[in-house]
């Protein structure tokens, strides 16, 4: 685990990694099949990624992005939608193809949920799996909508969300009885079979879940603790969130 005195020196470090790994696969004539993260944690990591495509010619033409989760149900336009979210802070500005953006669609409908699930884990599957998955961390402990309670081997899913996951969305939503009930999420499973993964958590509000994803016990009452299993993962804080290890 990496501990920066600030999220800014901290978010140019994990887009420099990035960067490396788009370039070293692009070299080889590979894609880069990168699983991406919404919520302000991975905004300025976006920034800078967005500043070496505009100032170092970073490339976005060989990647290949799915992102972890939408709330359902969800128009695409809707600006507190996370589709609305990766356009503005990321795709919008860099050369990506359309076609190799995959975000979970939250206007499916509720009987095709099941299938839809199923063929963004196949999607994934054919791309050759995620080479990097950049991650937030919910205060109840989730990553992506992996509320607890959430088993090991979940694959993609819809999801119930947890009260205080939607009260900490209730600003974006002008109040709580406006956040979504739902959301559909990539499993942890999903997120575990990532070659590399890189967890985000800035600032004090994150310090007690921080403390116990990293030092507590490995259970599903904390989904982002199953992440200790994985050989290749990195928390990467400020001084702020790890105030409590
Ligand atoms: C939401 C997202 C998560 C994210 C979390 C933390 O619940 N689904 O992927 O990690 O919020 O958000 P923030 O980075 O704003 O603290």
């Amino acid at each position: 685990n990496v501990i920066f005195d600030t999220s800014q020196q901290g978010s140019i470090e994990v887009a420099k990694e990035i960067s490396n790994l788009i370039r070293e696969r692009a070299s080889k004539g590979q894609n880069c099949v990168l699983g991406l993260a919404t919520g302000s944690s991975p905004i300025k990591v976006y920034e800078e990624l967005v500043r070496m495509h505009r100032e170092e010619g970073l490339s976005f033409s060989n990647v290949v992005t799915f992102n972890l989760d939408e709330y359902y149900p969800m128009e695409k336009g809707n600006i507190q939608s996370y589709h609305y979210f990766m356009h503005q802070h990321l795709f919008d500005h860099v050369d990506i193809a359309p076609g190799n953006i995959h975000i979970p669609d939250g206007t499916v409908s509720i009987e095709e949920i099941k299938e839809y699930c199923r063929s963004y884990e196949k999607k994934i599957e054919e791309e050759g799996g995620l080479d990097f998955q950049l991650l937030g961390i919910g205060r109840t402990g989730h990553i992506g909508f992996n509320e607890p309670g959430s088993h090991h081997n979940s694959a993609t899913r819809d999801i119930t969300l947890d009260h205080i996951t939607r009260v900490d969305a209730a600003s974006a939503f002008k109040g709580v009885e406006n956040v979504p009930r739902k959301a559909i999420t990539m499993g942890i499973s999903t997120i575990r079979n990532a070659k590399r993964i890189i967890l985000l958590a800035w600032g004090q509000n994150k310090a007690e879940v921080v403390k116990a994803t990293i030092e507590g016990e490995i259970s599903s009452e904390v989904p982002a603790t199953y992440l200790q299993e994985h050989g290749n993962a990195t928390f990467v804080m400020d001084k702020e969130a790890a105030a409590q290890l």
